[in-house]
């Protein structure tokens, strides 16, 4: 008999327990910024998960850059911990060193733990190629995988559907992994929890946007803010590469890319809202988390420089972030300091399952309205690269340390190998500071104080007191060894 009762005691609660682990969607856009209101063509986004749940205002990503911040999304562990630095296989993006460790990606713990996995669009940006592999390979983690092979693209790729290749010439990326999400999501029988990744395309180059939605924004012009083709003398060297300012006659292109960013936007929000009506369906809109973010930010126009992202600017590192889920309040604005690597520690801690060593941190989820103290790091590789370095630029002689300089832009280069940063991002109460260093001839630094200086205009190197600067030049030399989430929250102790 007592054996009998404790036998209910200790299996009723853990069976309750499994029947209500919650499923997770994430929705990764590619290159969408929160500063340049990348958010706007974002209705249904906002009414779905933002309304229904939390905004977070300082939301940070470990790179400016896509491969890099995916692989920090995947296992929560810094730029220097998963050592994948760029874009390139090269860099380490899907190469072996990646694939050895790729059992780390968070979907693995998921999947151990009994979860359904699901992955459509853009993984890592070598993912499928020749010299990865190829797209017979699954990455381990996913028990459902549509992974698009190479960068983003919106028509005419191939789609690795389970480990067969699929080339796709006239369907829209975007609809393809709408259609996907929604079929998965009808087929869920409710005995297994899912995790579901879609990362569309958009608004990545060529920011092409769905037929239905072209010309939706065509009146729209870029944003102008005080730091809108400024040039900027107090600034390192790639941003002060003339011509400074950019000519009028290029404001036009600044434009067109600006609103087709929208417009290619447009589907994603379309895919939100009918993903959210299938979980409707199913019944398991309650029970599931949504997560809505970014790879990184992106600049248009800021200090004369023409589009990209690739520069330690708000505008770059900054990203949107919402998540609406069981628990959590409706229609909240967080301004708590928060990293893309904090992501994985909060889904398995939400979904009760453990986690090997990440660098970032359960988000607190519960209503918070006084920041707590965070420094953050950003870490960034300057590329340099020969054939996208135009002949007909003046700049051809050094094209191994400069990269996307094409006479179209002015030969404006977007990227140079000196272009090598690390900057401690530190939020406090009553603190907005961003330190950079650059790995150049100069050791050159950049000092913002936010709080007073929101659009970086003023370098305050000069100005601050030097026991300032050698505090963070320590915290940041620490922070660029950390691992850890307890030794990277606090590398000084
Ligand atoms: C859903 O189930 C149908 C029927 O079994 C199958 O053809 C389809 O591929 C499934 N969808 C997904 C995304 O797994
Ligand atoms: C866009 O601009 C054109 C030409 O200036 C104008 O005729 C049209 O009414 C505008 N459309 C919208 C939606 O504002
Ligand atoms: C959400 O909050 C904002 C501002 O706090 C308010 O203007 C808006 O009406 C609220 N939306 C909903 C759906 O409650
Ligand atoms: C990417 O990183 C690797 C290793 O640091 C480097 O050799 C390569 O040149 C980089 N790629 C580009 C395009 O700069
Ligand atoms: C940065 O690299 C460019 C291209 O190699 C070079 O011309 C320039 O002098 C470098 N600047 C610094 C500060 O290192």
């Amino acid at each position: 008999m007592l054996h009998y009762i404790i036998l209910i005691l200790f299996v009723t609660p853990m069976l309750s327990n499994a029947e209500k682990r919650p499923n997770f969607v994430i929705i990764l856009t590619d290159d969408q910024d929160a500063v340049l209101d990348g958010m706007t063509p974002m209705k249904n986004v906002k009414r779905f998960i933002g309304s229904e749940g939390v905004t977070f205002t300082n939301s940070y990503v470990t790179s400016p850059i896509c491969c890099p911040s995916r692989a920090s999304i995947l296992t929560g562990l810094y730029v220097h911990n998963h050592m994948i630095r760029n874009n390139s296989l090269s860099g380490g993006c899907y190469g072996t060193d990646w694939r050895h460790k790729e059992h780390r990606v968070f979907a693995n713990a998921l999947k151990n733990a009994g979860y359904d996995t699901f992955y459509a669009g853009k993984y890592l940006n070598q993912y499928g190629v020749k010299g990865a592999g190829g797209p017979d390979i699954v990455p381990p983690g996913w028990s459902e995988w549509h992974g698009l092979v190479g960068n983003s693209v919106y028509y005419d790729y191939v789609m690795s559907n389970n480990g067969v290749p699929t080339h796709l010439t006239d369907r829209y990326l975007t609809d393809v992994i709408r259609d996907l999400s929604i079929s998965y999501i009808e087929n869920q029988t409710e005995s297994r929890p899912f995790l579901m990744v879609l990362a569309p395309p958009a608004p990545h180059q060529p920011f092409t946007p769905a037929p239905r939605h072209r010309g939706f924004y065509k009146n729209t012009t870029v944003v102008k803010h005080p730091n809108f083709n400024v040039a900027a003398e107090d600034k390192h060297w790639l941003i002060k590469m003339p011509p400074t300012p950019l000519p009028d006659t290029l404001l036009p292109e600044l434009d067109r890319v600006f609103r087709s960013r929208w417009e290619s936007l447009l589907a994603v929000d379309e895919m939100v809202a009918d993903v959210v009506g299938a979980l409707e369906d199913v019944s398991q809109l309650d029970n599931t988390y949504l997560i809505y973010t970014s790879d990184n930010g992106y600049h248009i126009g800021q200090f004369a420089q023409v589009y990209d992202k690739r520069q330690p600017y708000e505008s770059d590192i900054k990203v949107p972030l919402m998540i609406r889920g069981p628990g959590l309040g409706k229609n909240i604005t967080d301004p708590q300091p928060v990293l893309n690597i904090d992501l994985a520690p909060t889904i398995l801690k939400l979904a009760g399952v453990e986690a090997t060593q990440m660098d970032g941190r359960p988000i607190d989820l519960e209503v918070k309205t006084e920041i707590k103290e965070r420094y953050m790091l950003v870490e960034y590789y300057g590329e340099g690269r020969d054939g996208s370095v135009d002949p007909k630029c003046p700049w051809k002689y050094d094209s191994d340390n400069l990269a996307q300089c094409y006479p179209e832009y002015e030969c404006k280069c977007q990227d140079s190998r000196n272009n090598t940063f690390a900057c401690v991002r530190h939020i406090a109460k009553r603190l907005n500071m961003k330190y950079c260093v650059f790995d150049d001839q100069k050791n050159f630094a950049e000092l913002y104080d936010l709080s007073e200086d929101p659009y970086e205009m003023n370098n305050a190197i000069e100005e601050e007191f030097q026991a300032i600067i050698v505090w963070y030049n320590n915290y940041l030399s620490k922070m660029l060894k950390c691992k850890g989430a307890a030794n990277c929250d606090n590398p000084i102790s």
